[in-house]
């Protein structure tokens, strides 16, 4: 898999897509990551990439040159499967549109900035619009690094045990049990005796009844999606 972001805070990016699991799928090559710094593309002297918005708005917005010049030179390299914004207006983020970008072969991320891009962007190149949440961030790059890890640990290979994404929270709908380790007792607080039974099959049925009961604690509007 190729990840391009574009973005005009590289800086806030380029850390973060190599650290953990991000770094070990890109040593293994199971995906590269490029970060493009807009300004790169624009023929502004200044290296400007926003302009003062028509109709008087306040803020800036991201003007159409720039992002037409390097998403046109992305384009020109190979086929691209998405070119996604990332925009508190998009769809939500969740562990299925995870799921579903992570079997896809190339993606461009565009970053958000300022007030906007120029709507002409979105019409013209972007295929889908995403938000991890109902609140606004100053940019993009933060959505950006929140949607790259979460794809591409479920690249198959990107984690060592291969079971443990998918037993992560949400992948069913469904929370992740509780999790312990050595030692069994600390402080007189002690682990699940189930858990030390050494019978699998009563193992598997505590953890699912524990991710039911947690569920419906926590997050009683997953089970409803079930439905
Ligand atoms: N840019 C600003 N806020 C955002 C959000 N919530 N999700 C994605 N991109 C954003």
């Amino acid at each position: 898999m190729r990840i391009d972001i574009i973005t005009v805070l590289p800086q806030m990016l380029i850390e973060p897509m190599n650290c953990s699991i991000l770094k070990r799928a890109q040593d293994k090559g199971l995906v590269e990551i490029n970060i493009h710094n807009l300004r790169d593309y624009t023929t502004d002297k200044h290296k400007r990439v926003d302009d003062y918005p028509f109709g008087g708005e306040a803020g800036m917005v991201m003007q159409i040159e720039p992002i037409d010049n390097i998403i046109s030179y992305l384009k020109s390299q190979r086929e691209y499967d998405e070119v996604i914004y990332t925009s508190p207006d998009g769809e939500k983020f969740s562990q299925k549109i995870a799921n579903s970008m992570s079997c896809l072969e190339n993606i461009i991320i565009l970053c958000g900035h300022y007030k906007g891009i120029d709507f002409r962007i979105r019409e013209h190149f972007i295929t889908r619009e995403i938000s991890i949440g109902d609140y606004v961030l100053t940019g993009g790059e933060l959505a950006a690094a929140v949607m790259a890890d979460a794809i591409v640990r479920l690249i198959p290979g990107a984690i060592g045990d291969e079971q443990s994404a998918l037993s992560d929270s949400f992948q069913d709908n469904l929370l992740a049990p509780p999790v312990y380790t050595r030692p069994a007792e600390y402080k007189g607080w002690k682990v699940p005796d189930i858990l030390l039974s050494g019978h699998q099959a009563k193992i598997d049925e505590w953890k699912l009844q524990q991710s039911l009961e947690r569920t419906k604690l926590l997050r009683p509007d997953l089970l409803d999606d079930k439905k």
